[in-house]
C-alpha cells in the first residue's frame, strides 16, 4: 500500500518530457569525448575509400560519423572509437562482443557491419547508415507515438531481438537512443557494446549474469538490485520500457533518484490516462514489466493478442494499417517530420563532404 501511494507521489512529479537516460559511464563518456580534439579522419578511412562527414550522435565511449564509402557506393556510419580515451575493460571486453555480435547480425531489424578497421590509436567500425535518427529524438518531437505505429516498430523489436536470443546473445542496453530508423521508418537495433553471449543448457536453463549493464531507467529489478539475472528476461523488460514510452511520452520509471527508483520498479508501473491508448498494449506491458519469476519471456510474448494483432497488421501492408484519418495525420507528420531530419543530414554533409 505505501508503496503504491510512493508511486503516485512520483507519477506527479514525473516531467512529462522524458529525458535522455544516463548511466555513470555515459556521464564519464560525454567529457571524454569533448576531450577529443585531434581529427578524427585517419588517412585509413581516405585509404579505404571512407570520406568522414559530420557527427550523427555521441555516446559513451564512442563518436558516431556519417561518410560516403566511395567503393560501396553509399553513405555509411562511422563508429569511432579512441584507444587512448576509452578505458581498458571497455576496449578489452565490451568492444570485442560488440564486433562479435555485429559480425553476427544479418537481419533487417539489426544494423549490418560493413568493415571493422583498427589503428593504433582508434578502432572504425563502419556500419549501414540509417538516416532518420534514433526512436528517442523521434518521441520527443512528437510527443509520443501513435498505438498503430508503436505496435509495427514494437514488433520490429521483436524480430531484432528475438534473432539475437535465438543465437544466445542478449543486447542488455535497449533502449530507445540505440533503436534508429531508417529511410523506409524501419526500426533497426544498433550498439551491441553490452551484448554478450550467454551458453543455455539443453534443459533451458541460462547462466546467470552479474555484470551490471545499459540504463537505469530501462533496468529490469533483479538488475537493479545487484543479483544475479537472466539477461534474456532482462532484454524483455526493458522491450516494455520501450513501448510503454513510445505510447505514452514518458518513461514509467524515474531514473533521478536510484533509491526511489529500485522502489518503484518493484510495484505494479502507473499508467497515465492520456494519450488514449487501447485497453490490450498496457496489458502487454505489465506481462514485461513484472517480476522476474513471472516475467513472459519472447516465445510467449509473440502469443500475446495486441502482439499478434500489430503482427498481423504490419505483415498486411501499410495502406490498410493507418485507415482513420486521424492515424492517416500521425503518420504524415512522421513523414513530414523526416524530411526535415534528412535536409539537416544532407546539410551537413554538403558542407563536409
Ligand atoms: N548506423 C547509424 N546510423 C545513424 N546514426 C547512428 C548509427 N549508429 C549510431 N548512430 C547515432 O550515434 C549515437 C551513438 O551511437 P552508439 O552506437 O549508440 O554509441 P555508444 O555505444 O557510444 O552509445 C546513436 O544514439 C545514434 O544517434
Ligand atoms: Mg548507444
Amino acid at each position: 500500500m505505501k508503496d503504491d501511494e510512493d508511486n503516485n507521489t512520483e507519477d506527479e512529479k514525473k516531467k512529462k518530457l522524458i529525458k535522455e537516460s544516463r548511466t555513470e559511464e555515459t556521464n564519464r563518456a560525454d567529457s571524454s569525448v569533448r576531450k577529443l580534439k585531434r581529427p578524427l579522419n585517419d588517412n585509413i578511412l581516405e585509404s579505404q575509400g571512407i570520406i568522414i562527414g559530420k557527427t550523427l550522435g555521441k555516446g559513451s565511449f564512442a563518436v558516431v560519423k556519417c561518410a560516403y564509402d566511395v567503393n560501396r557506393k553509399t553513405k555509411v556510419a562511422v563508429k569511432i572509437i579512441s584507444k587512448k580515451e576509452a578505458n581498458y575493460e571497455y576496449l578489452n571486453k565490451f568492444l570485442p562482443r560488440e564486433m562479435d555480435t555485429m559480425r553476427m547480425c544479418n537481419h533487417p531489424n539489426l544494423i549490418s557491419v560493413y568493415q571493422l578497421i583498427e589503428t593504433t590509436s582508434r578502432h572504425f567500425i563502419v556500419m549501414e547508415f540509417v538516416q532518420n535518427g534514433d526512436l528517442l529524438e523521434l518521441i520527443k518531437q512528437h510527443k509520443h507515438v501513435e498505438e498503430a505505429i508503436a505496435g509495427r516498430w514494437f514488433t520490429q523489436l521483436y524480430d531484432g531481438i528475438a534473432y539475437l536470443h535465438d543465437r544466445n546473445t542478449a543486447h542488455r542496453d535497449i533502449k530507445c537512443e540505440n533503436l534508429l530508423l531508417d529511410q523506409h521508418f524501419i526500426l533497426k537495433v544498433s550498439d551491441f557494446g553490452f551484448s554478450k553471449q550467454v551458453l543455455k543448457a539443453k534443459s533451458g536453463t541460462v547462466a546467470l549474469s552479474e555484470t551490471y549493464c545499459g540504463s537505469y531507467a530501462y533496468a529490469a529489478p533483479e538488475l537493479l538490485k545487484g543479483i544475479a539475472y537472466n539477461v534474456f528476461l532482462s532484454d524483455v523488460w526493458s522491450m516494455g520500457v520501450v513501448l510503454y514510452t513510445m505510447v505514452y511520452g514518458l518513461l514509467p520509471f524515474d531514473d533521478s533518484d536510484h533509491k526511489k527508483l529500485v522502489k518503484q520498479v518493484q510495484s505494479t508501473v502507473k499508467f497515465p490516462s492520456t494519450p488514449f491508448v487501447s485497453s490490450r498494449c498496457p496489458k502487454i506491458i505489465l506481462k514485461m514489466l513484472a517480476k522476474h519469476k513471472v516475467r513472459v519471456n519472447l516465445k510467449k510474448l509473440a502469443q500475446d493478442e495486441w502482439f499478434k494483432e500489430q503482427y498481423e497488421r504490419r505483415e498486411s501492408g501499410p495502406p490498410p494499417e493507418f485507415p482513420s484519418p486521424i492515424k492517416q495525420m500521425t503518420l504524415d507528420s512522421f513523414v513530414a517530420g523526416s524530411s526535415k531530419m534528412q535536409d539537416t543530414h544532407l546539410e551537413a554533409e554538403s558542407c563536409d563532404l
